[in-house]
């Protein structure tokens, strides 16, 4: 799966860089898995995190900016993805043959998770951010 702009791009410039960069940090996940290269991995889901954490904060900011009705239930989600997030650096860690085992079953559900979110949720926020622009 690579960046499509039209069908995932959000209407704000900045978020479509972010989600950008998250979706080159997944593949770095996924490239690392295949190659059986543990610490790129381990380095990669440290940056997931990292990226994570800090696009979420910007996303809700902004959306409390523009007053957003959906906020709670979109900063929610946002919760769970970084829960998640949490939860797959702590698999990273133990006996090489089992991580390595454990991130093929796991790393690959991170583009689909990421791609839901931007197609499901934050697709829901782009009309504020065109509203006015025409
Ligand atoms: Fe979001
Ligand atoms: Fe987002």
């Amino acid at each position: 799966m690579t960046w499509n702009q039209t069908a995932y791009s959000v209407g704000v410039e900045e978020f479509d860089a972010a989600h950008r960069k998250l979706l080159a940090v997944i593949n770095l996940i996924l490239l690392a898995e295949s190659e059986g290269n543990l610490e790129t991995a381990q380095m990669a889901a440290n940056e997931l995190l990292l990226y994570t954490k800090e696009h979420f904060q910007q996303e809700e900011s902004w959306m409390r900016h523009q007053g957003y009705s959906a906020l709670a239930d979109h900063a929610k989600r946002h919760e769970e993805m970084t829960s998640e997030v949490l939860a797959f650096r702590i698999e990273l860690r133990g006996q090489r043959e089992e991580v390595l085992s454990r991130l093929k079953t796991h790393a690959p559900r991170f583009k689909k998770w990421l791609f839901d979110h931007i197609v499901r949720y934050d697709k829901m926020y782009a009309s504020l951010a065109t509203k006015g622009r025409d």
